[in-house]
């Protein structure tokens, strides 16, 4: 038996209804959404209709039509940063930036000359909101955080950052990339402006699915024109949501798979999700904390992270060990920096990385075990 603790990077396996819905989908229906007036469009209409709803749901959110789909959580970000910032803005981010948020920031600082404030935080990855308002000044346009480390799983304090950036009307992003799914999201109590996610991680749905909801009145240009399916005549881009953001042929059989995911998480409640997984966390830092020679980062405490961990072998290098972990045992876990190299430079790693284990709905104790039994025999 094969061993996935790689579900951060994206969740495996997903619910059987999620793939038997898109090869329905594929099969029996096919047609595009919001471009015909026959039968089967209008029902591909629906499904991305009702999987705008049912997310909205998810996150306490109810105006489907401010729900955007896009390919994944970079698209948004992307989509979001560049179509908010100006020339010369000023920005707030936290130090544990996935490249989608820290890349993208370096290009606009590069392009539009934006300025970008990192919010210390300390060697646990915990933030201080108060850091967050006194980085604040007259030119901040945007404050930009993850929702939880993808290296260390710290979940960072996103209602009192919101909260700081209501009192200053200033727009907050969070890039729910490992939050949504694992963890009681709800934009309307954490202060969320926007929140992106991505369809493929622990909301359990297929890869090339992710969108973002908009929360505010806050404007965001459009970075992209063409076919919306309507409006044809008018020579630029609509001004209404969904469609001033999304414009191409949808992926309505991804949609259709994520719509039966929502329904999946909907019907198994995200506080059980969260339970279980806690559960798992405190177990495998538990079980990981008594390996010869393990070396481990980032909170101790299954309250504070999502089920991520970060560490280290000593006199080993983290590559080595996932080779022999996937050759010899059967075990898929990550090495390197994991697209984060601004949280490896707070937990010291960027040198040489971290093993990453992270677990997810379907993964169970056992694995964890067989993980702990392979690592001391390496
Ligand atoms: C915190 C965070 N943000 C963004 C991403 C990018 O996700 P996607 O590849 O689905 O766009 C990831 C994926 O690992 C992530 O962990």
């Amino acid at each position: 038996m094969k061993i996935y603790l790689d579900n951060a990077a994206t969740s495996f396996p997903k619910p059987k209804k999620v793939s038997e819905a898109v090869y329905d989908f594929m099969t029996n229906n096919g047609t595009s959404s919001g471009r015909g007036a026959y039968q089967k469009a209008m029902e591909s209409d629906f499904i991305v209709y009702e999987c705008r709803k049912l997310i909205g749901e998810l996150f306490n959110f109810n105006n489907p039509k401010n729900v955007i789909f896009t390919s994944n959580v970079t698209e948004s970000i992307n989509m979001v940063l560049r179509g908010m910032l100006k020339e010369n803005d000023h920005v707030i981010t936290s130090s544990l930036e996935h490249n989608a948020v820290w890349r993208t920031l370096k290009t606009l600082e590069k392009e539009k000359n934006i300025e970008i404030s990192k919010v210390k935080c300390d060697q646990h990855g915990f933030t201080k909101p108060e850091d967050v308002k006194a980085l604040i000044n007259n030119n901040t346009k945007l404050i930009i955080f993850t929702g939880a480390s993808n290296v260390i799983g710290t979940i960072q304090p996103i209602e009192e950052i919101g909260k700081i950036a209501r009192e200053n009307k200033i727009p907050f992003v969070v890039d729910g990339a490992q939050l949504c799914g694992a963890y009681p999201v709800d934009v309307k109590k954490d202060n969320i402006d926007i929140l992106t996610f991505t369809g493929h991680k622990s909301l359990l749905g297929p890869m090339g699915t992710g969108g973002f909801i908009i929360n505010c009145d806050y404007n965001i240009d459009p970075i992209k024109s063409g076919g919306t399916g309507g409006d044809s005549a008018y020579e630029y881009q609509v001004d209404y949501y969904p469609n001033k953001l999304e414009t191409g042929t949808l992926n309505v059989s991804g949609i259709c798979g994520l719509r039966e995911a929502i329904k999946y998480l909907k019907k198994e409640k995200i506080e059980n999700i969260y339970e279980k997984e806690k559960s798992l966390t405190e177990y495998a830092l538990k079980s990981l904390s008594q390996v010869q020679n393990i070396e481990i980062y980032g909170p101790k405490d299954s309250e504070k992270i999502t089920p991520v961990i970060s560490f280290n072998i000593k006199n080993k290098r983290a590559e080595e060990v996932a080779h022999t972990l996937d050759n010899k045992y059967d075990i898929m876990v990550r090495a390197g920096l994991h697209c984060a190299p601004c949280a490896h430079e707070i937990i010291g790693t960027k040198e040489i990385g971290t093993l990453r284990v992270s677990m997810g709905y379907f993964t169970e104790k056992e694995h964890i075990d067989k993980l702990v039994y392979a690592l001391n025999n390496l």
